[in-house]
C-alpha cells in the first residue's frame, strides 16, 4: 500500500481485549502496534481515528464473575479501570475508548442483525448444546472445555481451539467438561439463529483477493483455507442472560455471541465519541487498518466483513489486516492463573517508563513467528540497543551544546562530507516510511535506529572536541546534530512518545512533525535546554531480582499443594435456586463452612446427615447460583453412580499422602489449578492423589458405593 499517495481518512483498530482478565505483555502487542501506525498517520498528517476498549460480553466475563462472586456488570465494571490504566501506562493514546457494552453497540448491533434478517442472511436451527447438569446451566462457549478434535490441544474452549484457531461448534470436543466444576456435561437441543456464510462467499473471497497486499500472511493463509474448506453457517445465539438481547420472536432469552457485537464494538465506539461516525464508517475515502492477534483472524476476515457486507448499509470493509503472532514467556503461554509471566498490573508497578517496553514490544514484534520474552533479552535491548545507541547520542549531543556552547547552537557552514551524511539519513528514513506502509513495524524501528547510529558516527568521524580541527567545522557538526536529534525525535514519536516529548523538551522547540524532518529548523543562536538522562541501564543484579521475582522456578519451589480436611455433615437443605443442588453445612471441630454440592440425584437429604466426607479446604470460594460454596467436597463418578469419598476420623483431622511427610495447611487454589496439578481417582474403592493414597489418621480414604472412577 501507499500511504501518502491518496488522501484518505484512517480508522485504526486495536483488538477489543476481554475484560475478564488483566492483559499481559503479550496482548499488549496489538495495542501497542496500533498506538504506533495512528501516531504515525497523525505525524504523516492523516485524518485518523484510533479506536480501543474492552469486549465485555461473554462467557470469558461471565466465568471471571462466578469466580470472584460479582455480577458480570461488575466485573466489567472493575476491570475496565484495570486495561484503562494499564493503557495509560503505555501512551497509547486512542481518540476513542469505549466498551462493547454500551448502549450506542447494543443498538448499532440490533439494528445490523435486522437488517441481515430482512437480506436474508439469516436462518433458524436447532442445534445440539452442553448442559452441565450439577450447575444446571447450559455450557456455551468458554463454559465448556475439552480436547480439540481437529488438532488434539487438550485446552480448547467450547467455541474456539486456540491453537489451531478452528471456529467450533458442540460436539467438537473430545471428552468435553463443565469450565465451572469440571464435571461430565450433558448434550441438549435448543433453537438457534445463524449468520449464512455461504451466501456471503463470493464478496468474502473478492475482499480477500483485493487486498492481499494489504493483509499480513498469516491472515491470507488462514482466511484463504476458510474459503477453500467452504463457509459454514455460524451461530449468532446464546442461551445466556449477559450479553445483547435477540430481538426476535422466540429467541426473546438469548442473547448474541459475543464475537457477532464485539466486532460491531469498533464501531459502536466510534459512535459513542463521535457525533459525525457515519462519515467515517460509511464513507469510502477511509480505509480500515486492523491489528490483532492470529487467535483473531477469522472473526476480522469472515465474520464482521459478513455482517457488514449482508447488511448492506455501506459499512467500510477491512483494509489493512496487521496479524501478530504470539509473545510468549520463556517458550510458554502467558497464564494468570498460573501466576506464568508478566502482566500490565505488574509492568506498571515495575519503575521501568512505558518507553522501554514500547520499543522493547516493537523491536521484538513478533510478526513471522511466535517469540520469547525473556529477561535477559529485555535487558540486552534496552541497555545494548535503547542506552548505548539512541540515549548516548542525544546525552553527547545536549552535554557538548552545554558545556561548550553555554547551550547556544553555533553557526553553520555544510560541507560535502555533510551532504554526504544528509543523502544517507533521507535513504534511510525513505526506508523508514516504506515499511510503515506495509506496516513492518519492526523494520521501521531497526531504521530508525541506524538513523542514531548514523549521528554516533558522524559525532565520531567528526569529533567537535578535537581542537586541532578548525572551529568552523566543528561548530557545524554540532549545528547539524542538534538537528538530527531534532529528527530522531520526530522519527521515534509513534514508538516511544515520552522519550520524544523529552528530546523535543532539551532542545527547547515545540513538538514538530514528520513535515520538519531534514529541515534545519534549529538555527544559529537558538538556546537548548538543560541534558536530561532519557533512560537508565538495567543493571545486573535488577536483572536477577526480576527474573527471582517473575521467573517460573519460582513458582516450581512454591509448588502447589492441596489441603483435605475430614468433615462432618450437619445440616443439609435444598439450594433455593437449583433443583439438582444442596446446600449442606460442615463442621471441622473449630470451624463450619457452607458447601454447594450436585448430590441430588445420588443422595437423600437423611442419607447425608452426620456423614464424614473429605473437603478440599484450600479452594477459592465460589458462588453457584447465588450461594457461596467456602470449599469442595469429593465424590467418585464411575460413569453410572457417583459416591461420596468417606473415612472413620475425627473431623478436623487433615489428609495426608503416603509417602509425603509433611501434612500442612495450603496457599488458596483456583478451581483450574486443581484440576491441572492434582488428578485423583478410586482404585479398588480407595481414594488417591496423583497416584499416592489418602490417609487420615493412617486410615486409608474410602469411595461409598464406588470401586473404580474419577474423583472429582
Ligand atoms: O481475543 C480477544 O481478546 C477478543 N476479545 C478480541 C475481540 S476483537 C473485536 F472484535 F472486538
Ligand atoms: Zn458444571
Amino acid at each position: 500500500m501507499n500511504a501518502e499517495e491518496k488522501k484518505e481518512r484512517f480508522i485504526v483498530t486495536s483488538a477489543l481485549l476481554y475484560v475478564n482478565n488483566v492483559p499481559h505483555l503479550g496482548n499488549l502487542v496489538c495495542v501497542v502496534s496500533a498506538d504506533v501506525f495512528a501516531r504515525y498517520l497523525k505525524s504523516r498528517g492523516k485524518d485518523v481515528i484510533s479506536v480501543l476498549g474492552t469486549d465485555e460480553h461473554g462467557t470469558t466475563t461471565e466465568i471471571k464473575a462466578l469466580e470472584e462472586g460479582l455480577s458480570p456488570k461488575e466485573i466489567t465494571d472493575k476491570y475496565v479501570k484495570i486495561h484503562k490504566k494499564i493503557y495509560d501506562f503505555f501512551l497509547c493514546k486512542p481518540d476513542c475508548f469505549g466498551r462493547t457494552s454500551s448502549e450506542e453497540n447494543k443498538r448499532i448491533t440490533i439494528e445490523l442483525f435486522n437488517r441481515l434478517d430482512e437480506n436474508g442472511y439469516i436462518s433458524e436451527d436447532e442445534v445440539d448444546e452442553y448442559y452441565c447438569p450439577r450447575c444446571n446451566r447450559v455450557l456455551a462457549d468458554r463454559f465448556v472445555k475439552g480436547k480439540c478434535k481437529i488438532c488434539g490441544y487438550e485446552g480448547a474452549r467450547g467455541d474456539q481451539c486456540e491453537n489451531c484457531g478452528s471456529l467450533l461448534e458442540t460436539g467438537q470436543l473430545e471428552n468435553p467438561r463443565c469450565a465451572i466444576c469440571n464435571g461430565d456435561v450433558e448434550i441438549i437441543k435448543s433453537r438457534h439463529l445463524f449468520l449464512e456464510l455461504s451466501l456471503l462467499e463470493d464478496e468474502l473471497r473478492e475482499l480477500l483477493n483485493s487486498k492481499r497486499d494489504m493483509w499480513s500472511e498469516n491472515a491470507i493463509t488462514m482466511t484463504e483455507g476458510w474459503l477453500n474448506k467452504g463457509l459454514q453457517k455460524r451461530c449468532i445465539t446464546r442461551d445466556l442472560k449477559w450479553g445483547i438481547p435477540v430481538p426476535k420472536k422466540g429467541y426473546e432469552n438469548k442473547v448474541f455471541y459475543s464475537w457477532f457485537d464485539a466486532p460491531i464494538g469498533y464501531i459502536g465506539i466510534t459512535a459513542e465519541c463521535r457525533k459525525e461516525w457515519k462519515e467515517w464508517w460509511k464513507s469510502e475515502e477511509t480505509r480500515l487498518v486492523q491489528f490483532m492477534g492470529k487467535d483473531n483472524i477469522p472473526f476480522h476476515s469472515i465474520l464482521f466483513p459478513a455482517i457488514l457486507i449482508g447488511s448492506s448499509e455501506g459499512y467500510v470493509l477491512v483494509d489493512t489486516l496487521s496479524v501478530n503472532e504470539y509473545l510468549n514467556y520463556y517458550g510458554g503461554k502467558f497464564s494468570k492463573s498460573a501466576n506464568r509471566g508478566l502482566f500490565g498490573d505488574d509492568i506498571v508497578e515495575l519503575g521501568i517508563r512505558a518507553d522501554a517496553w514500547r520499543y522493547y514490544l516493537m523491536i521484538n514484534r513478533p510478526e513471522k513467528a511466535d517469540t520469547d520474552f525473556t529477561w535477559d533479552d529485555f535487558a540486552d535491548k534496552l541497555n545494548n540497543e535503547l542506552v548505548a545507541n539512541l540515549g548516548n547520542l542525544i546525552n553527547r549531543i545536549m552535554v557538548f551544546l552545554d558545556r561548550n556552547y553555554g547551550g547556544v547552537l553555533p553557526h553553520a557552514e555544510l560541507n560535502e562530507k555533510d551532504e554526504a551524511f544528509f543523502e544517507e539519513e533521507k535513504r534511510l528514513i525513505e526506508n523508514v516510511e516504506n515499511f510503515f506502509n506495509r506496516i513492518q513495524l519492526k523494520a521501521a524501528l531497526k531504521e530508525i535506529m541506524r538513523i542514531s547510529s548514523l549521528g554516533n558516527r558522524y559525532m565520531q568521524e567528526n569529533s567537535p572536541w578535537d581542537e586541532s580541527i578548525p572551529k568552523e567545522r566543528r561548530d557545524s557538526s554540532m549545528n547539524v546534530l542538534a538537528n538530527l536529534a531534532k529528527d530522531l525525535a520526530i522519527l521515534i514519536e509513534p514508538f516511544m512518545p515520552g522519550i520524544s516529548e523529552d528530546i523535543f523538551k532539551q532542545l527547547n522547540i515545540q513538538r514538530l512533525d514528520w513535515n520538519s524532518l531534514m529541515k534545519p529548523m534549529l538555527k544559529e543562536g537558538h538556546a537548548v535546554g538543560k541534558p536530561i538522562k532519557l533512560f537508565s541501564k538495567i543493571s545486573a543484579q535488577e536483572i536477577e531480582e526480576l527474573k527471582r521475582r517473575f521467573s517460573e522456578e519460582l513458582h516450581m519451589e512454591d509448588k502447589k499443594c492441596l489441603e483435605l480436611e475430614v468433615g462432618l455433615i450437619k445440616e443439609a437443605k435444598e439450594h433455593p435456586n437449583a433443583d439438582k443442588l444442596f446446600v449442606l453445612k460442615v463442621d471441622f471441630g473449630d470451624e463450619e463452612i457452607q458447601l454447594v454440592a450436585g448430590l441430588k440425584k445420588y443422595y437423600t437429604k437423611e442419607e447425608l446427615l452426620g456423614k464424614k466426607i473429605i473437603v478440599v479446604r484450600n479452594l477459592k470460594h465460589a458462588m453457584l447460583r447465588g450461594i457461596e460454596s467456602q470449599g469442595m467436597l469429593l465424590a467418585a463418578d464411575d460413569g453410572n453412580d457417583v459416591g461420596l469419598l468417606s473415612v472413620d476420623a475425627e473431623p478436623g483431622t487433615l489428609v495426608s499422602f503416603e509417602g509425603e511427610k509433611k501434612v500442612r495447611r495450603c496457599k488458596e487454589l483456583t478451581i483450574d489449578e486443581l484440576m491441572e496439578n492434582f488428578s485423583m481417582e478410586v482404585i479398588n474403592g480407595e481414594a488417591f492423589v496423583n497416584g499416592k493414597r489418602m490417609l487420615a489418621d493412617g486410615k486409608p480414604v474410602r469411595a461409598e458405593r464406588i470401586d473404580n472412577g474419577r474423583v472429582r
